[in-house]
């Protein structure tokens, strides 16, 4: 059998620059050891996010060429619906400028005081606009999530348990949905069982509640449907996507991720009420509904991409990097969440530093020593993020504190993913050098950790 090799082949390049540990040890203090505050050149390897940093293919930037840019009802918008109607099976949509924004706009409509919103792991800025509108996230994912050494196929899964309890608890009125985030980012990138899917809307549906997909990485779910469920192996990525989609009511998305265009979003809906609602809140604040904050241009690239971004080819080649990546950390020892995720490798800092307190930011603390090592900036999933309780401002902490890799699509080699893996490898042989971590100096009220400053303990 001949060697795994990428569906595409490279037309254009970025240059990027290395640099040296001293000028690194200089950068990162300067931006108070934050790696939001440092400048793109001062990073060689940049995991920071998989969010707006793909490469588009050549046919997505054509259809930029061909992008509509009237201000109503341009042909673009048309474009883009056709492919939402035909890949996701919604009527209704609303593009937005980004995944937040339609939270924003839809729990607009939607989430107000007092309301719970039961869901798999909540994304942060998904929690916060829940959180912004006084009402509260409620985490039901399956237990076996928050260990990353346990081998479970689908750790992005509800508890079903876990979410009757709350429907049981609360009356319907207070609860306007519950949030489905295919695949789960905060628990690692993990995939949602297409028999959860199922088993939560039917749940859902006896109770009367309403079933939104955090979508921003729905493609990569269905991947591992395909590859993971029994059943399902025969199946087209988009023959998998539509079924997924008729276990959903509504789907916000981020198209940055899955439909690989650098800004953009939408939500799609199949209730015309709830539609037209959440359409007078788009005006506000997005721009009229068929631009809704994207240049016809950019509607143009994201209806191609959403279609480029279901077909297996490109999904096994992105999938099969990531998990190269993690299988190499794996054979240098480095403890990372199991099995690895769709979008990053998750590397589990409190198994990394076991002797560091969770009060000195672990996995910040690594992240920062990455950094130093080799220029790779990756991001904290951990206490920085998990923010303070909103009632009590007291220190959230996680289970897990976690590193996150997230791999761009389309955009690295697997040479610099054996880069990756050697710093951190060689961070690892010297982790019991690293005898303290960080304190806070200086913090916003709420998603602290885009602006948090820290100096070291
Ligand atoms: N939902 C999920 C599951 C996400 O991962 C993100 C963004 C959003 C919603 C918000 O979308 O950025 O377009 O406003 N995640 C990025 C990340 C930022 O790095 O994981 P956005």
């Amino acid at each position: 059998e001949l060697p795994f090799a990428e569906s595409y082949k490279i037309k254009m390049v970025e240059p990027i620059r290395k640099s040296t540990r001293e000028e690194r040890e200089r950068w990162i203090k300067k931006a108070n050891y934050n790696l939001f505050n440092l400048k793109s050149n001062q990073v060689f390897i940049d995991l920071l996010t998989d969010s707006g940093t793909g490469a588009m293919s050549d046919r997505q930037w054509a259809s930029m060429m061909l992008g509509d840019e009237s201000y109503a009802g341009a042909s673009s918008y048309y474009n883009l619906k056709q492919a939402i109607k035909n890949i996701l099976g919604f009527d209704y949509f609303l593009p937005t400028h980004q995944g937040r924004a339609a939270e924003n706009v839809l729990f607009s409509a939607l989430v107000s005081e007092g309301n719970v919103v039961p869901g798999n792991t909540h994304f942060d800025t998904t929690k916060g606009h829940i959180e912004f509108r006084k009402a509260s996230a409620i985490d039901c994912t399956i237990d076996e999530a928050f260990d990353t050494t346990v081998l479970h196929p689908f750790k992005g899964n509800i508890d079903l348990n876990k979410l009757e309890a709350v429907y049981l608890k609360y009356p319907k009125e207070q609860i306007p949905c519950t949030i489905v985030t295919v695949t789960c980012n905060s628990s690692g990138g993990q995939p949602v069982s297409m028999e959860n899917l199922r088993e939560v809307y039917e749940l859902s549906k006896k109770y009367g509640i309403r079933v939104i997909f955090d979508s921003a990485r729905f493609a990569e779910n269905a991947y591992f449907i395909k590859t993971r469920e029994e059943g399902y192996a025969d199946k087209t990525i988009k023959d998998i996507v539509a079924e997924m989609y008729t276990y959903a009511d509504g789907m916000t998305m981020s198209s940055k991720k899955d439909a690989i265009v650098n800004m953009g979003g939408f939500i799609a809906l199949r209730e015309e009420e709830l539609f037209k609602k959440a359409a007078q809140f788009n005006i506000i604040y997005e721009g009229y509904i068929t631009y809704g904050g994207m240049s016809g241009r950019d509607m143009n690239a994201l209806a191609q991409g959403l279609d480029e971004g279901t077909e297996f080819d490109y999904l096994e080649t992105r999938i099969k990097q990531v998990a190269y990546l993690g299988q190499k950390l794996k054979e240098f020892g480095v403890p990372v969440q199991e099995p690895f995720g769709g979008h990053a490798i998750f590397v589990d800092a409190k198994r990394f530093l076991p002797h560091l307190p969770v009060e000195q930011y672990v996995a910040q603390t690594l992240a920062i020593e990455l950094y130093k090592e080799a220029g790779v900036r990756g991001v904290e999933i951990g206490t920085l993020l998990a923010d303070r309780d909103p009632v009590t401002r007291e220190n959230r902490y996680p289970k897990l504190e976690l590193l996150r890799l997230a791999i761009p699509r389309r955009v690295y080699t697997n040479n610099h993913m054996d880069v990756i893996a050697v710093a951190l490898k060689n961070v690892y042989d010297r982790r019991e050098e690293i005898k303290m971590g960080y304190q806070i100096v200086n913090e916003a009220p709420i998603l602290r950790h885009f602006t948090v400053e820290l100096a070291p303990c």
